[in-house]
């Protein structure tokens, strides 16, 4: 039996990708599951494969949001134990070329929700003394390049925030956690023209599974062991 049998998992960003990936992996560890997205129908296919899995479906820019996730944890569980603050999405273009309007709606996304839903889920676990708290964060919140300004400036916020509250929460019981993707084949690039795995030169692409692992890795650690930061790339990723 896996250490974080009967946990509970709150997960955003749970309709594709990387979150559902994770869902399911800590799901076969028999985590109990709180998804969020705002594709309901998938959200509703997935509760009804995975055991003891419940859905909210809508907007995480909806400052309402984390409250009713955690609400719906403690109501269908009774407990409260990992927040995963996965979802996100991309705008990419040079800097005097790109959509504001995109580029805003990934703020609010990728830092303004993200925040709201770690300001949340931190106070619960403060206040039971335990708990896990991460992020999906990206190799672009450590360096960047050209035509990922806005996003990597979300995913080094993203860093930001995580590191100071890794210290605040030091001794706390609660760890906090960034996992750092290259990059994986996901619906996140679905607008794209031309697939990045083409425009970077990558020939294989990572799995959202691939990323879940890392995850795992990080909660199944003894409550004595923190690991602030995973980074996974593809072998092949050279940028
Ligand atoms: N793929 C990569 O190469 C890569 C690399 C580094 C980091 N990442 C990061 O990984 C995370 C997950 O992305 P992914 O690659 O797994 O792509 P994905 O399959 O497109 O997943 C993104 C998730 O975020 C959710 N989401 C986006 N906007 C939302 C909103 N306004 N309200 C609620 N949910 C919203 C989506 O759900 P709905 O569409 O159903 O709302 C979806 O479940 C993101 O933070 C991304 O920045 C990805």
């Amino acid at each position: 039996m896996s250490g974080l049998d009967g946990k509970v998992a709150v997960i955003t960003g749970a309709t594709s990708g990387i979150g559902l990936a994770t869902a399911e992996a800590l799901s076969e560890r028999g985590v109990k599951l709180v998804l969020h997205g705002r594709r309901g129908e998938r959200l509703e296919a997935h509760a009804a494969r995975l055991p003891n899995c419940v859905v909210l479906a809508g907007d995480i820019a909806d400052p309402a949001t984390p409250d009713a996730l955690i609400a719906l944890a403690q109501k269908s569980f009774g407990r409260f134990d990992i927040a995963f603050a996965n979802a996100g999405l991309i705008a990419s273009g040079p800097v005097d070329e790109i959509d504001l309007d995109a580029m805003s709606d990934m703020l609010k996304v990728n830092i303004d929700a993200t925040f709201r839903f770690a300001y949340t889920a931190v106070r619960h676990m403060k206040a039971t003394g335990s708990g896990d708290m991460l992020f999906t964060g990206s190799v672009l919140g450590t360096k960047t390049r050209p035509i990922a300004g806005a996003y990597a400036a979300t995913k080094y916020a993203v860093e930001a925030l995580a590191e100071s509250l890794r210290m605040e929460l030091a001794g706390s019981g609660v760890r906090v956690s960034v996992v750092e993707p290259g990059l994986v084949r996901t619906d996140l690039h679905r607008d794209y023209e031309v697939r990045p795995e083409v425009s970077q030169n990558v020939p294989e692409p990572l799995t959202p599974a691939d990323i879940a692992r890392a995850v795992v890795f990080a909660v199944e650690q003894p409550r004595s062991v923190l690991i602030p930061r995973v980074m996974v790339l593809p072998s092949g990723q050279n940028v």
